[in-house]
């Protein structure tokens, strides 16, 4: 059985001050919350998030991470060191990642690989562009995407694996896929991990979808049978609207 997952990516928003305000009135709104409670925060950010968390059922992840152990990597940050700074997830291959800093289906597969090796829960990221939506290569481009992805991977390993997807049309825009658009895309995704893997794997991995979710249109979503809870920027931001989203 798969418990739903309510993740906030917050972005480049947020300052370790606050970060620490904002956890530390989120805690009380949502412990007891249906649903697992994930803030990524910016890797600054984590310090203050860690230990505005601390007892709470509040998990504490970043929002990406270099592939290699460690190195001439100016500006980098490793899984070690998120992980001793207490990060238990990792947001990787984010749409914004591919487009504003080059990361391919490589660097991304050798990110999960690398999250994975250390411990850390990689919160996979997927989706389409609109024009690649209108040209009805949808489906093929994000199978391809997540073969990628989950190359070299053991079903051990894929099983830790939080895949969300995300169309990139609908992130930012307000303009939230219907759940039967998501649905559709989500189940496509525990399709092509079955043909990986076998489908008791596929029925063990979490898929969420992103894309403009919020406060009114969670519920819906959610119930889908194949999205797992949802990765949300904007909506994350309001601690109001994003404790709606963890009881959604
Ligand atoms: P919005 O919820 O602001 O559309 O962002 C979605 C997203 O990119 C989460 O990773």
């Amino acid at each position: 059985m798969r418990k739903i997952l309510a993740a906030g990516n917050w972005k480049m928003n947020n300052t370790p001050s606050q970060t620490e305000a904002m956890i530390t009135e989120l805690r009380d709104k949502v412990a007891g919350a249906k649903n697992d409670v994930l803030i990524c925060a910016p890797f600054v950010c984590l310090p203050a998030a860690v230990k505005a968390a601390e007892g709470s059922n509040i998990k504490i992840g970043a929002q990406n991470l270099h592939f290699e152990d460690k190195g001439a990597y100016t500006g980098e940050i490793s899984a070690q060191m998120l992980k001793e700074i207490g990060a238990q997830y990792v947001i990787i291959g984010h749409s914004e990642r591919r487009e504003y800093f080059a990361e391919t289906d490589d660097t991304v597969n050798a990110k999960v690989i690398q999250a994975l090796k250390y411990g850390l829960i990689p919160v996979l990221c997927c989706g389409e562009s609109l024009k690649q939506r209108e040209d009805t290569v949808t489906f093929d481009f994000i199978r391809s995407q997540i073969k990628i992805a989950f190359r070299g991977l053991s079903k051990e390993d894929a099983l830790k694996v939080v895949v969300a997807y995300e169309p990139i049309w609908a992130i930012g825009t307000g303009k939230v896929a219907t759940s039967e658009q998501a649905n559709e895309v989500c189940s496509d995704i525990r399709n092509c991990l079955a043909g990986i893997y076998d489908q008791e794997t596929a029925d063990g991995i979490r898929i969420l979808y992103g894309g403009s979710v919020n406060k009114d249109c969670a519920a819906e979503l959610f119930s889908m049978s194949d999205i797992d809870g949802g990765l949300v920027g904007g909506a994350s931001l309001k601690c109001d609207d994003f404790s709606i989203i963890c009881n959604a």
